[in-house]
């Protein structure tokens, strides 16, 4: 598992400032070469009062997986949240930051053995299961594990459907696999299923709720004593999108099925929590402008811009996540609009994030900026080419500072008050080098190169070059 930015604090943004100046202030330092992304906590908050208000009787348990960052994780374990694991990792990884084990699901119902052995040292003792060798596995490795049963019940639309890897027939295998868990003399606590990430069917949700009230009652009726409903993941979560008619579906079902307080439900949204929390800001490194085939013209017919993050870092979302990304130039354009591609910065092919797009011009050095993009990005980015992994900077505003500044496992350590340090102020990737990245800007100043200092912050960007122009040929 990564970690990239464990020394990463959050910064308290005075009132002038917001995610959007903050990209500014660093892209336009002309010090700031790499990509970046700006996390906003507060976007991370403002989901949870959603979630507690359109889905008061659902706890959520957090999918690690969706992302992985270490403050994205403290900070929902400050607001209470529960979290869904995936592995051994994930496990450590939430127990590292004081999460009580009682809090956490084991959401996979295909663990390799070390990972259930590991799961029961550690007391995470709830965990899903959808095949009859899952069964026998818990019962040979952890045989007081309490278990939910995966069923199958798959919305028509999903952005990623999962239904053909993970979950039984609720009619012609539940049934029997509850019978073998019975035989077997094992806990089974509940029902659980996943509808299929980025779900695009709110009903979907009723009919997978009420499969699962028939299986409560025949679990019961096997003598078990099930308490947990897990409604799974799907939720969206970018910018503008809405869990209204999800959360409509949700309660009308749980009100009509588990109209009872002994059943306790939880969630496992990922996508919900962190995708419109994440800014990306990449960087125009090079260009290349394809003429019409009447050359004596010179018309543009297409630029090709290379930035410096692709499908191999953030933008796997578009290979593995089937996610569609819109550019957002920092900088306001003018002049016609002209058809355009943008690509990764390795040397593969693949490596394209934008296929065809009208834009205006850009240059060398020019920012480009892609929100919403927290979601199944970087837990699954890989440095590959030498291309490093995006950084990123956090931040957050007054009142999620006062809201959450003494909630742990955030303590006033996790903040820096008063506005961005100066390292972040003059777009210094402070990663991996020894500099300590909260020093003052006296100490800070006395270290930088003096060619960084003599006119900071106002330096031209690195990327304005001498061009020679050269006539056609004819
Ligand atoms: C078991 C499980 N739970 C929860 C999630 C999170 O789903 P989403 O991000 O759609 O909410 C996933 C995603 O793949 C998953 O596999």
């Amino acid at each position: 598992m990564k970690d990239t930015h464990l020394n990463e604090r959050i910064h308290v943004l005075d009132n002038e400032s917001n995610v959007m100046t903050v990209i500014k202030d660093i892209a336009m330092s002309g010090l700031q070469e790499e990509p970046f992304y700006v996390l906003d906590i507060g976007d991370i908050v403002r989901k949870h009062q959603i979630w507690k208000e359109k889905l008061p009787r659902v706890e959520p348990y957090y999918a690690v997986k969706c992302n992985d960052n270490l403050i994205v994780i403290e900070v929902l374990a400050a607001l209470g949240i529960g979290f869904d694991c995936a592995s051994k990792g994930e496990i450590n990884k939430v127990l590292s930051v004081g999460v009580d084990s009682s809090r956490i699901i084991f959401a996979n119902p295909a663990k390799p053995a070390s990972h259930i052995r590991h799961a029961a040292a550690m007391r995470v003792e709830t965990m899903t299961v959808d095949n009859e060798n899952e069964l026998h596995k818990i019962k040979k490795l952890f045989p007081t594990a309490k278990i939910v049963l995966r069923i199958r019940c798959d919305a028509e639309v999903a952005q990623c459907p999962l239904g053909m890897k993970f979950g039984c027939d609720p009619l012609d295998e539940a049934p029997a696999l509850l019978h073998l868990a019975r035989v077997l003399g094992l806990n089974v606590v509940g029902i659980s299923f996943h509808v299929g990430s980025g779900c695009q069917d709110p009903p979907v949700y009723y009919r997978a709720i009420r499969h699962s009230k028939i299986l409560f009652d025949k679990a019961i009726d096997l003598g078990f004593k099930p308490y947990l409903l897990d409604i799974g993941g799907g939720y969206p979560g970018n910018k503008g999108t809405s869990i209204d008619k999800m959360a409509d579906t949700i309660n009308q079902a749980l009100d009509e099925y588990f109209n009872t307080d002994a059943v306790h439900v939880i969630a496992e949204p990922g996508r919900f929590y962190v995708a419109s929390a994440f800014t990306l800001a990449t960087c125009i490194h090079s260009k290349r402008t394809v003429r019409g085939d009447d050359s004596s013209s010179g018309a543009i017919a297409h630029n090709m811009y290379y930035i410096n993050d692709g499908v191999y870092g953030s933008f796997n979302c578009l290979l593995y996540d089937h996610q569609h990304v819109t550019p957002l130039p920092l900088k306001d354009g003018c002049g016609k609009l002209i058809p355009s591609s943008i690509w990764g910065p390795t040397c593969d092919g693949l490596d394209q994030v934008v296929e065809n797009i009208l834009l205006y011009e850009m240059e060398l050095g020019d920012w480009v900026l892609f929100e919403n993009m927290g979601a199944y990005t970087l837990p699954v980015a890989s440095p590959f080419n030498g291309f490093p992994v995006p950084k990123v900077h956090v931040v957050a505003d007054e009142s999620i500072w006062l809201l959450l500044k003494d909630v742990l496992p955030l303590t006033e350590d996790h903040f820096v008050i008063g506005n961005t340090p100066t390292n972040l102020r003059l777009g210094l990737d402070i990663g991996g080098n020894d500099i300590d990245p909260w020093m003052d800007a006296d100490q800070q100043m006395n270290l930088a190169p003096p060619e960084i200092l003599a006119d900071a912050p106002s330096t031209p960007s690195p990327f304005i070059f001498d061009y020679v122009e050269v006539d056609p040929l004819n």
